[in-house]
């Protein structure tokens, strides 16, 4: 019953927006099936979502939703949009919706919808070898860097204090590592899999990881535009059946639990 209700007033929701409004991306008016969809992401994220040398868009995200659009029959065109830009986008419909390894967080789902949660993740400490530094505690007077406003970041925040001139943020997570390396930070925090590999690719940087599970669990999920029921509602449908076919799976190398 709970259910109808909310189903019905999305439909009034969906129906007061004003038939009008042109200003949609490549989503069609109301009632039109969707055939194709704007992503849009921050390829700077390996082995999530990257530039490979042809300056083409891929990773494991990306596997993810062309394996989900298969699913449902559309097309999805990727753009390289940067972090912080990226969710701006989404609001003003540059994109349809976001795949960025965006960890579903409380504070963003004030003003974002997400699908469900489709992989698992937590934040990791880069050091130089010969670091003292043993858990996320030992950074609390240490110079720290990470991405701006990911999770990471925020961890962070909270440890060190929100103004800490002792936060290195930096516009991407290999510029944060590149000021851990240079000197700059005597650490770095980051999502496990984009630290392991960087460690994979630099295999002459002398570093190592530290793990704590001062660290919550983080999900990834993809970002619509909070209201837009037509796009999150599809992308659930394209998770769930690639979530049951094993496809993602095999893809992410892990099984996802309920
Ligand atoms: N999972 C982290 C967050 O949501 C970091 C994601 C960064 N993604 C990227 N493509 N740069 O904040």
């Amino acid at each position: 019953m709970a259910f109808l209700v909310v189903s019905i007033s999305a439909l009034l929701i969906a129906c007061g927006g004003g038939g009008s409004d042109d200003t949609e991306t490549s989503e069609e008016a109301t009632g039109d099936e969707i055939t194709k969809l704007v992503a849009g992401t921050d390829a700077t994220y390996a082995p999530m979502e990257y530039m490979d040398e042809n300056g083409e868009i891929v990773g494991i995200n990306i596997d993810i939703v062309n394996a989900l659009a298969e699913e449902l029959g559309i097309e999805i065109e990727f753009k390289n949009i940067g972090w912080e830009p990226l969710f701006p986008a989404v609001d003003n419909g540059e994109v349809d919706f976001a795949v960025s390894s965006i960890t579903i967080t409380e504070e963003r789902e004030e003003s974002y919808d997400f699908t469900d949660p489709y992989y698992i993740a937590n934040q990791l400490i880069l050091v130089p070898k010969d670091s003292d530094i043993e858990s996320f505690a030992d950074l609390k007077d240490k110079k720290v860097s990470a991405q701006i406003n990911t999770t990471g970041h925020i961890a962070v925040k909270k440890l060190l204090g929100e103004t800490s001139t002792n936060i290195v943020a930096a516009e991407t997570m290999p510029l944060a590592i590149s000021e851990m390396i240079n000197g700059n930070a005597d650490a770095s925090v980051g999502d496990n899999s984009t630290v392991n590999e960087y460690i994979k690719n630099n295999p002459n940087v002398e570093v190592k990881t530290i793990e704590d599970d001062e660290f919550e669990k983080e999900y990834y999920g993809l970002m619509v535009k909070k209201g837009n029921t037509d796009v999150l509602e599809l992308l659930n449908e394209g998770i769930k059946k690639i979530k049951e076919n094993g496809k993602l799976a095999e893809i992410s190398g892990f099984e996802m639990e309920e």
